[in-house]
């Protein structure tokens, strides 16, 4: 239960907290952050009920009708606290070059005289919840532990769906185990006797600080997504990325999908997407006609952990537990799986509330004659007409656990991982880039990737639809300088190569080319199992394609073409290689490599000049 906090003296832990590091840790966080009591969670059914009426009693938390949407909750966040702040993100290495010039930095004492005013009393009238939480399944040698200690019961109740929160984690870290600290406040103090005036606490100032050094993650000021469940972006890209480069493993912005054909051979296949290109749809795939006894089944839809074993394979596992999604644009046509995933047990954030108690969002069917939108409002199709306002933010969000999607692969929780045969590095492009193309070998495959663009969207918070580099769509994840991050995947490939193993295949793909009149060529979703068995084709020496400058692309009857109108034209639209576009795309990857230049791995430059030659011969 909850413990008072009387400031300067130990603080009691549970019996099974035996963690000598945790507790000095947590009391030196009490006694910083002056919260009015602490409460360690235990991640128990009970608890999260518990926690959930806490929420509703408070007003941040709506029930929905319990027979449309049995045990589910609507949350409204303040209107200034609704994306990631990637702007406000830090990382605070020892030297600058580092964090290297993609990311924000600030010397670590610098940032941490500037935090220490911040912090001191930031939790003054509030609970201090400790939330043990695993990356991955618990044990499992590709997981890792944190501890999130959070004033917000919000993010407790979130952590319990997106990570293996609770109790077991306790006995994992033992007396003397690792784990990574973080600390987060919504930066809203109570003085005594004051009340919450907003259902949505939060502070204007925001800080997200990483120091990969110490492995430590510091979050200030908001109640929103990757910026205070820390377990995601903050530990399982930022920190994790360093993790992986100092011992040799991999953490990557990439769903994990399971495909097996009607034979029953099964594949692995991890794919990285700038945030909301449809990575849960893909993840969540639904064979379409023509595709008998095919299967997609879902390990991840965001993060992978891939480690290397000793016969050269890679093995990935999904760190999270649950699904922090986009739900805007989805439905029962552009994502079944995913919408029977959100029938129960589902915290939703800025959608729509509509007159029987249940939510709505734009793209998500016939819309309602009348709902309250995200900021509290009335909302009618005709407001929305006149005044073009949302019934839900762009950004808004369902939390829900893997264990409620239909299409969950059986081995998504296997403390193993399963073995990757290709990854895909998908960008977000109307022009130039092809459907796909698979890399000749490593070193094109790490240049793809490295030069991925993406036009942005409403996860990160800024303008929207202008081109931006997003390489292995990792830019607002990175956690250490990219180019030494590029040659830890060139290394990484190196190291494989030599131990005889078959690497995984690289593809890159962009669902997203546009024709003339500005509409999507490719009809994307279900559709791209098509794409997804020439890559299996290609990865059993099935398909031949066609070589170009940049790698290999399919002939057009090479794809499965049963149930789709789909012309050989509108192929060569998607498929098309442009001269003109590719110099002057590659004149942007120059713009790139000189703002990366710094430790920038030369085999790249090679790469690059290679394809400038072939353009121009
Ligand atoms: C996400 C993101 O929320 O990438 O997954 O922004
Ligand atoms: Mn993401």
């Amino acid at each position: 239960m909850n413990s008072p906090v009387m400031q300067g003296l130990p603080i009691q832990a549970p019996a099974h907290v035996k963690n000598a590091k945790l507790i000095a840790w947590v009391a030196d966080m009490a006694a910083l952050c002056k919260p009015k009591d602490i409460y360690w969670c235990d991640g128990s059914q009970e608890e999260y009920d518990r926690l959930c009426q806490l929420l509703v009693d408070a007003g941040t938390f709506k029930k929905l009708d319990t027979a449309k949407r049995p045990n589910s909750f609507l949350a409204w966040s303040d209107p200034s606290d609704v994306a990631r702040v990637e702007d406000r993100t830090y990382i605070c290495s020892q030297h600058k070059e580092d964090a290297g010039p993609t990311n924000n930095w600030m010397a670590p004492a610098e940032m941490r005289k500037t935090l220490q005013p911040l912090f001191d009393g930031c939790m003054k009238g509030r609970t201090m919840y400790v939330v043990p939480f695993s990356m991955g399944p618990l044990g499992s040698p590709i997981a890792h532990i944190g501890i999130e200690l959070s004033d917000s019961p919000y993010v407790a109740v979130n952590m319990k769906i997106m990570t293996r929160m609770g109790k077991g984690v306790y006995d994992v870290l033992g007396v003397d185990g690792e784990f990574v600290p973080c600390v987060h406040t919504v930066g809203a103090p109570l003085e005594d006797g004051q009340k919450d005036t907003t259902s949505w606490p939060c502070n204007k100032t925001k800080y997200i600080v990483h120091y990969p050094e110490t492995r430590e993650i510091w979050s200030y000021g908001s109640g929103y997504g990757g910026n205070a469940l820390l377990g995601k972006k903050c530990f399982a890209l930022r920190i994790a990325s360093t993790m992986g480069r100092d011992q040799g493993w991999l953490a990557e912005h990439m769903l994990i999908l399971g495909v097996t054909n009607p034979q029953g051979k099964k594949y692995h296949v991890a794919a990285a997407f700038p945030s909301a290109c449809g990575k849960t749809n893909f993840a969540m795939l639904i064979p379409p006609a023509g595709f008998d006894g095919w299967k997609v089944t879902t390990i991840g839809d965001d993060i992978a952990w891939v480690k290397p074993g000793a016969d050269g394979k890679l093995r990935a596992i999904n760190p999270e537990a649950g699904y922090f999604g986009v739900a805007p644009g989805t439905n029962t046509l552009t994502n079944p799986n995913c919408m029977a995933s959100l029938d129960r047990d589902v915290i939703f954030t800025n959608v729509a509330l509509t007159d029987d108690n249940d939510v709505w969002w734009e793209g998500m069917g016939d819309a309602p004659a009348h709902a309250i939108d995200w900021q509290g409002k009335d909302w009618t199709p005709a407001i929305a007409k006149e005044t073009g306002a949302k019934a839900a933010h762009p950004n808004a969000r369902f939390t829900v656990a893997a264990a409620n999607n239909p299409a969950l692969d059986e081995a998504w929780d296997d403390p193993a991982g399963v073995v990757i045969d290709a990854f895909i590095f998908g960008g977000r492009r109307s022009t130039t880039v092809p459907l796909v193309t698979e890399a000749r070998s490593w070193t094109e495959g790490v240049y793809m990737a490295a030069t991925m663009g993406s036009e942005t969207t409403a996860a990160a918070f800024g303008q929207q639809g202008v081109v931006r580099r997003d390489p292995f769509a990792m830019l607002p994840f990175m956690g250490y300088n990219m180019s030494d991050y590029f040659q830890h995947w060139l290394n990484l490939g190196k190291k494989l190569e030599a131990t005889g193993a078959k690497l995984p295949a690289i593809f890159t793909t962009n669902w997203f080319r546009k024709g003339e009149d500005g509409k999507f060529v490719w009809p994307g979703y279900g559709e791209n199992m098509r794409v997804l068995k020439w890559m299996i084709d290609r990865i059993e020496g099935q398909a031949a394609g066609d070589e170009h400058v940049f790698g290999i692309s399919p002939k057009y009857n090479e794809l499965n073409w049963t149930g789709l109108d789909f012309t050989a034209e509108q192929f060569k639209s998607v498929t098309s290689i442009d001269k003109a576009a590719w110099l002057a795309e590659l004149k942007l990857h120059d713009e790139l490599f000189t703002q990366l230049a710094y430790h920038l791995p030369a085999e790249l430059t090679a790469t690059k000049a290679q394809i400038e030659q072939r353009l121009t011969a």
